[in-house]
């Protein structure tokens, strides 16, 4: 069945920009109202003044999602001054391109910290909420295509990804029977600032124009369509938002011809 998503809160993380900008503005066009999470507060200023041209309610919190107390901040404010929680979206997270054998144990464990293990906290946090209100809801990962695979020097982000793929599916089955959904959301390579923004934590010079050089157009896509894929999510509930079907062909021709699938892997620069 389809739900009305009128009036109804949903918590954003990364939503100063990209994926998590796009779906806050999309959420507030179906009605939504929205606590929105950033580091950087002008650009969070912004979104929020989107969401309230449509007509919707925005708070904003800044904050490093690694803060100990960021998800009560979170929770606090769709509770205290949204009526509740009803949708949480952790959707903040980067990206960190360096051979394995070079990424030093304090870069993995900061990447883990951030994509992994605040997204898993704050979802966690906000089922135990919904279950102790007895009010059901949906949870939302901002996990990633490549989940499912890894291309070369992604090793650290899509064990990432994988992590949260792996915890979402777990939750679903888990949250069930309380009538709280659990997504993992996949995108493909999405114009955002991701790509500049993952050279520049490698310590490679930013270079905006270049990010997408090289990236096959079928493999491209703008943050508006995963925010509509998201919403259509919202709307009838489903276990994974995927927006192209390309990637899932290939991850099943990595299980089933890893070496073949190698041997073009390398030719991926
Ligand atoms: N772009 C892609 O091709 C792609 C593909 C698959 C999955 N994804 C996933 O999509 C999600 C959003 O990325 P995006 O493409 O929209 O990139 P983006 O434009 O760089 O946005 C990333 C967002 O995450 C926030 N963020 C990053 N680190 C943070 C931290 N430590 N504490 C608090 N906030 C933090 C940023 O906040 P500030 O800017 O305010 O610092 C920003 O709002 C990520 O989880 C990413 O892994 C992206």
């Amino acid at each position: 069945m389809r739900r009305d998503l009128t009036g109804k809160s949903i918590i954003i993380t990364g939503a100063s920009s990209g994926i998590g900008a796009a779906t806050a503005i999309r959420c507030a066009a179906v009605g939504m109202d929205i606590v929105l999470h950033g580091r950087d507060a002008e650009r969070l200023a912004h979104v929020a003044s989107r969401v309230r041209d449509a007509g919707r309610r925005a708070v904003t919190i800044v904050g490093d999602v690694t803060e100990p107390d960021l998800n009560d901040r979170l929770l606090g404010a769709a509770e205290g001054e949204l009526g509740g929680v009803y949708a949480v979206f952790a959707n903040a997270g980067y990206g960190f391109k360096k051979p394995a054998h070079e990424v030093t144990d304090d870069e993995l464990r900061r990447i883990f910290d951030v994509n992994f293990f605040a997204a898993n906290a704050l979802l966690g946090a906000a089922a135990r909420r919904l279950i102790a209100a007895g009010r059901p809801g949906h949870l939302l990962m901002c996990s990633s295509a490549i989940a499912l695979f890894t291309t070369q020097r992604f090793s650290a982000y899509s064990a990432t990804k994988a992590a949260q793929h792996h915890v979402c599916r777990a939750m679903r089955m888990e949250l069930a029977p309380h009538g709280i959904e659990v997504t993992s959301v996949h995108p493909i390579t999405t114009r955002t600032d991701f790509f500049d923004r993952a050279a520049v934590y490698a310590g490679r010079p930013s270079d905006p124009d270049g990010a997408f050089d090289g990236v096959p157009r079928w493999l491209l896509q703008r943050p508006e369509q995963v925010a509509d894929a998201i919403v259509r999510c919202l709307r009838r509930p489903r276990p994974e938002v995927w927006t192209a079907l390309g990637p899932r062909i290939l991850a099943a021709a990595m299980h089933v011809f890893p070496r073949l699938m190698d041997t073009i892997g390398r030719r991926v620069p």
